[in-house]
């Protein structure tokens, strides 16, 4: 056993199939190396303690809004019989609640950490096995498509109960992502969108196939190297994630602005009603340019990828 462990974890952008991946339609994600979280536990004196920007203070005292992280290690101490009082301290530049899948990745960086800690190998399927369980009681009912994309390297095509492959978004194409400032809702997202698939299976299903349809779409779009269809199927899906009752006013204000300033598509990402919107943009300058734009219109941070392999900025 080392005297200290650390571990690192990145945040995730779904570009398609948010929500509809719950039942069972494709997505396509990637872990976002624009912001992360770095984990570090080592013993303490007294008594079991985290320190983080949401919290510090005794393990024992933790909010009930951490229990994603007091369960996850729960199951790490009951695994690893890690001794205890331990001192633990995330560092996080995920904004929480933003969709950018922060309770995911705090969980994956806590679990490296002790794995590291306690010198073993933390594969991708040992780390996933702890954080599921982490997951499902911070979400309800997740899909489990932050837990791994985050805990991955690479953009990846996932599909609930059946799995995910690695998925190159191999595009000339720049995607913008932007903050709107309010917390995002994802678990009464996901439970208002279970209540309208029990009110309204039909026109439900139909709308889930159709977020499933485009996300395959978007797909072929990004194999054939064709940004302007990938905006159209992002633009779509907008749509329909709107009828769902995701979006929101910030949201929809800070997409509006971006198709109005060049974008050739723009949408949610992740859970919705308040965190990201991500745009789409031609090149670097024109990407550039939308930051600054999305900025003034009242976002609250924005971040540049490039979709390229070798455009990464
Ligand atoms: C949250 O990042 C993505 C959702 O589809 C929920 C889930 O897949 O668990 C909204």
């Amino acid at each position: 056993m080392k005297s200290i462990g650390s571990g690192y974890a990145s945040g995730k952008i779904i570009l398609m199939g948010e929500h509809s991946v719950v039942y069972g339609e494709p997505a396509i994600a990637f872990p976002f190396s624009g912001t992360g979280i770095q984990a570090t536990i080592q013993a303490n004196d007294l008594e079991s303690w985290i320190e983080s920007s949401f919290f510090h203070g005794p393990l024992s005292k933790a909010p009930n809004t951490m229990r994603n992280v007091t369960v996850l290690l729960w199951y790490l101490v009951k695994h690893f019989k890690i001794p205890e009082p331990f001192y633990l301290k995330i560092d996080s530049s995920i904004p929480a609640e933003r969709g950018m899948g922060s309770s995911a990745a705090v969980a994956v960086a806590i679990t490296r950490a002790v794995f590291d800690w306690m010198e073993e190998a933390a594969t991708q399927e040992k780390v996933l096995h702890f954080v599921n369980q982490a997951e499902a009681v911070a979400h309800g009912n997740p899909s489990g498509i932050d837990a791994t994309t985050i805990s991955g390297t690479e953009p990846i095509l996932y599909q609930k109960g059946i799995g995910f492959r690695p998925f190159q978004l191999n595009m000339d194409a720049f995607l913008v992502v932007a903050d709107t400032g309010v917390k995002g809702q994802t678990r009464k997202a996901v439970k208002d969108i279970a209540k309208l698939m029990e009110m309204r299976p039909y026109e439900t299903n139909k709308q889930m196939r159709s977020l499933g349809k485009l996300t395959a779409q978007a797909q072929q779009a990004i194999l054939k190297n064709r940004p302007q269809i990938l905006g159209d199927c992002m633009n779509q899906a907008q749509g329909l994630l709107r009828l769902l009752g995701t979006s929101n006013s910030h949201l929809d204000h800070l997409i509006q602005t971006a198709l109005e300033n060049q974008a050739l598509g723009a949408k949610l990402t992740g859970g919705g009603r308040g965190g990201c919107m991500i745009a789409l943009a031609e090149n670097e300058t024109s990407g550039r340019r939308l930051q600054r734009i999305l900025l003034d219109a009242g976002a609250r941070n924005t971040w540049i990828e490039g979709l390229g392999v070798y455009a990464h900025v």
